[in-house]
């Protein structure tokens, strides 16, 4: 059904139904061990680990996991083949235990970049876990937000072509964004210490609470996820109200 931010008031929950990272900061927690880059991106794939385990044991939802962005491509080529290729390798892997823990996963982002044995594990891991409720793992690859943005306008009007000239609302667009199936993330982490969303989901973002952590992204684990989910819980989600009407008391103008 279609929910959103700007539309109704979201339900305020203790424990956010669904948590949306940017994990950051694998390069430099390499750099300060005189390692590669790539052995961040390897322990990164433990912190990958540790979180959705803490997640489920939260009872949060839907995680999304931003993994790799349409910018991400302009790096050195070295480090893009052995990100694809840890991606590939981690699924492999993962899935079964996923699937084990009743875990749903799905990817969003552009397709047609990656290899074909990239895309084939991607569904094949998509269909297998296809039924699991307890927790829907989002890995965004190869998404920027403004892909999604102008993804979702382009398929809406090939189904509708008639809006092109008749215009259309948040209601017409949304089924048609990436993340249609998850509600709006309550949480935003980012680690690394950088303040910037850098293309992540940019429409669904609207009226998450933002947290940043000092913290890389190899070094975050569940206590780091606990600490994020406390400064959420203090958090007052007004949604464009004022605190007055959220305490239920008379206007004071
Ligand atoms: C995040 O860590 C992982 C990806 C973007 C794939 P970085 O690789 O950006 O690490 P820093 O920011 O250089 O430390
Ligand atoms: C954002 O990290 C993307 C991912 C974590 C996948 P970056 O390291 O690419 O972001 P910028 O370049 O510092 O904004
Ligand atoms: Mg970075």
């Amino acid at each position: 059904m279609f929910k959103s931010s700007t539309r109704d008031i979201p339900e305020a929950v203790a424990v956010p139904r669904h948590i949306a990272i940017i994990m950051d900061g694998n390069g430099r927690w390499a750099k300060k061990r005189f390692l590669p880059r790539m052995a961040g991106h390897k322990q990164g794939v433990e912190t990958v680990r540790e979180v959705v385990k803490a997640c489920t044991g939260f009872g949060v939802e839907y995680l999304t996991l931003f993994a790799f962005s349409s910018e991400n491509w302009r790096r050195p080529e070295e480090e893009v083949s052995f990100l694809m290729n840890l991606f590939l390798a981690a699924l492999e892997r993962e899935v079964d235990k996923l699937h084990q823990n009743g875990i749903r996963l799905r990817l969003i982002g552009r397709r047609d970049r990656f290899s074909p044995a990239i895309v084939r594990m991607i569904e094949s891991a998509e269909a297998r876990t296809a039924a699991n409720t307890k927790l829907t793992l989002t890995i965004a690859a190869d998404y920027g937000g403004r892909w999604d943005m102008l993804n979702a306008t382009q398929s809406l009007l090939r189904e509708r072509p008639e809006l092109a000239q008749q215009g259309f609302g948040e209601e017409e667009l949304a089924p048609h964004l990436a993340m249609a199936y998850a509600p709006e993330p309550d949480l935003f982490i980012r680690t690394g210490g950088e303040q910037r969303i850098s293309n992540f989901l940019l429409w669904q973002l609207a009226y998450s609470e933002l947290y940043f952590t000092e913290l890389l992204w190899p070094d975050f684990g569940r206590d780091a996820l606990l600490e994020a989910i406390h400064s959420y819980q203090n958090r007052e989600r007004r949604f464009g109200r004022t605190s007055e009407q959220l305490r239920g008391e008379s206007p004071s103008c």
